[in-house]
């Protein structure tokens, strides 16, 4: 049968988001209908809207959120009607050549709905196969991952990316561990996840870098011991001031820019790590000597989704926000409606925001 619903659609390069009634068809074999409860504005959506991930308008945006499961299709176990879930965008498939080797966090042919969604008969493409700024969505049960109900659904959805990416990239890619000084590149939601990541998994020094005083005063509440202004201080220099002349043990880059992951490289101390977990676009580059890549050692990572399992880290980190050790409601700057969407790209754009949360 269906449902309408209303939801954010970016219809081509560049322009406006505009709010318009899309089809959602019944879930079909290993699909879940999700009643979408809220959804955080992550950057990512305005890299969609942008056109800087693919070319495949029209979009539906939004792909930071938690919901009620509404129905599911036949064959489908893992969550029922009425359960709380985040949505994620790494339903692990178990059968790839990564999930074969044990390493399902890093599986290459994750599940996504079968069914379209469509706007006028049109398919939309949702943001990273989610597509959570609507009422509805339709996605595969394996991207729902059942939490406690007793977190708010304005917080609990930031899991399903901002927040698990940066905390992830500490925690998982970079590795951080006790002792050791950490450098964050870009302060926004997800900056400021790699930041109290760091700070749970136990770092002695916390740099947190960002062009916006009020951003580093943010970054200060996650955990930052140390704060750095890029648009006035030289970055790679006040890193290895801070650090006794060595650079940071770990920098993640969380902004997405040439000259940020340069910064990054020459921040970190010898035999570091650097993890890039900012997106660029692809028109991108970067050119730095070789020979400094291999004289300095260490490791050059990238983060997707801060290498996260969803069925274990999104309970986890649940509990840890229960607990009172995770404070996620500091990343809610504001909550809006779905007409506000456009609204929220620009003051992300302006820096005034760490997370502007759709609530439905
Ligand atoms: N790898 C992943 O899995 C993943 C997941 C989610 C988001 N992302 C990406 O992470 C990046 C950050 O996302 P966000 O939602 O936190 O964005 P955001 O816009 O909220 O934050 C970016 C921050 O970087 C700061 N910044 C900009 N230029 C800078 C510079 N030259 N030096 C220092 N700071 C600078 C801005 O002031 C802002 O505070 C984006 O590129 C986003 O697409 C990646
Ligand atoms: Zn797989
Ligand atoms: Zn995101």
């Amino acid at each position: 049968m269906g449902h309408k619903v209303r939801a954010v659609v970016a219809k081509a390069k560049g322009e406006p988001v505009t709010i318009e009634t899309i089809d959602v068809p019944d879930p079909g074999p290993g699909e879940a209908l999700v009643k979408v409860q809220a959804c955080g504005v992550c950057h990512t959506d305005l890299h969609y809207r942008e056109g800087a991930i693919n070319d495949e308008f029209p979009f539906l945006l939004g792909h930071e959120a938690a919901g009620i499961v509404e129905s599911v299709g036949d064959g489908v176990t893992e969550v029922a009607p009425g359960d709380f879930v985040i949505l994620n965008w790494r339903a692990v498939c178990g059968e790839c050549r990564s999930c074969r080797r044990g390493r399902p966090h890093r599986c290459f042919a994750t599940h996504n709905a079968t069914q379209k969604m469509t706007l006028d008969g049109q398919e939309l493409s949702p943001a990273l196969g989610i597509g959570a700024f609507a009422q509805k969505t339709l996605v595969h049960a394996g991207q729902c991952t059942k939490v406690s109900p007793d977190a708010k659904p304005e917080v609990a959805g930031l899991i399903g990316c901002g927040v698990m990416a940066g905390l992830g990239a500490a925690m998982n890619t970079g590795e951080v561990g006790r002792g050791d000084s950490v450098a964050v590149l870009g302060c926004g939601g997800v900056g400021d996840a790699a930041i109290a990541g760091a700070n749970l998994a136990g770092a002695h020094t916390i740099i947190a870098v960002d062009l916006d005083d009020k951003k580093l005063e943010w970054a200060k509440e996650f955990g930052a011991t140390h704060t750095v202004n890029a648009s006035s201080e030289d970055v790679v220099e006040r890193i290895r001031e801070i650090t006794n002349g060595d650079g940071a043990d770990v920098v993640i880059e969380a902004v997405g820019l040439p000259q940020t992951y340069e910064q990054a490289f020459y921040a970190r101390d010898l035999a570091g790590t650097v993890v890039l977990v900012g997106v660029p676009n692809p028109e991108m580059k970067i050119e730095l000597p070789l020979i400094d890549v291999f004289g300095r050692g260490g490791a050059l990572k990238s983060s997707w989704y801060g290498d996260c399992l969803p069925s274990r880290d999104f309970p986890m980190l649940i509990d840890l926000y229960l607990q009172g050790r995770l404070d996620l409601e500091r990343f809610v700057t504001e909550t809006i409606n779905l007409e506000d969407v456009e609204e929220a790209f620009h003051r992300m754009e302006a820096g005034e925001v760490l997370r502007s949360v759709v609530v439905l």
